[in-house]
């Protein structure tokens, strides 16, 4: 089953073709890798998903209604979260209390504090961060920043979960548990798209991936089809 179909999305800034008819979809359960140079149009995709910006045409069809136009805090209530390229924590507030914050108001259900409470702790818990539960977020490294992040979007319930380079900035060691906690998600039952440049990352954890160039979509396939693609090798991946 096909939870997302992006249909002829685009999304011009001034005479900037930021996204430019650009047609994918996802299957349910899958992690699909999204991948392109930089200015390439990924994170203004995920914002255009995300309900950040209204794309200018196209359709983005999640369990076959149409996104497009709809607030972010409506379409992350029917079940569609999202981290950001750069880490967007509350830094005032410590770790539980951001988590928090997507356990009240990402879901349509009324919970009671404690009901709250306790789907926190075990998302703490999936994510590695129940000893830091009191930790000011704005202090912490970045791989803790980004796991923050996740848990705040986990603590939403999604069925489709938007990771913008969650890798980005990270050793070698952290990439390699973050790779481990994506699979961990998808294990959830929960679908993922995620933009990245850490290639060994992708093409580990995806069987398909997309790839954006200019705006549009210039190529798509399985991780071999798209390393040894020509088009792809010119314009991002290099000899
Ligand atoms: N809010 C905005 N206003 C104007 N231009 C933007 C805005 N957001 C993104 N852009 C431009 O759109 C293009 C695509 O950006 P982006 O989607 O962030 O690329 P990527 O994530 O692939 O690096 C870039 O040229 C960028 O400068
Ligand atoms: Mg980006």
């Amino acid at each position: 089953m096909q939870i997302l179909q992006v249909e002829g999305l685009t999304k011009n800034f001034g005479g900037l073709a930021a996204v430019s008819e650009v047609d994918f979809h996802v299957e349910e359960g899958e992690i699909l890798g999204l991948i392109g140079p930089n200015g390439a149009g990924k994170t203004t995709t995920f914002n255009l998903i995300a309900g950040t910006y209204e794309p200018n045409s196209g359709k983005i069809l999640f369990n076959g209604e149409n996104l497009a136009g709809k607030k972010p805090n409506v379409i992350c209530q029917k079940g569609l979260a999202r981290t950001f390229q750069n880490v967007k924590v509350f830094p005032d507030m410590d770790v539980f209390q951001n988590v928090l914050l997507g356990a009240f108001f990402g879901t349509p259900e009324k919970k009671s504090r404690s009901q709250a409470k306790s789907e926190v702790e075990e998302i703490l818990d999936f994510i590695g961060l129940s000893d830091r539960t009191d930790m000011v977020a704005g202090s912490m490294t970045l791989v803790n920043q980004k796991r923050v992040e996740v848990a705040r979007a986990l603590a939403t319930k999604p069925k489709l979960l938007l990771l913008d380079e969650l890798m980005a900035g990270l050793n070698p060691t952290e990439v390699g548990e973050s790779m481990e906690l994506v699979k961990r998600i998808q294990k959830k039952g929960i679908t993922v798209i995620m933009i990245e440049h850490v290639m060994k990352a992708i093409m580990n954890i995806c069987k398909r991936i997309i790839v954006l160039h200019h705006g549009q979509k210039i190529a798509e396939g399985t991780p071999e089809e798209i390393s040894t693609s020509k088009t792809v090798i010119e314009v991002y991946l290099g000899e």
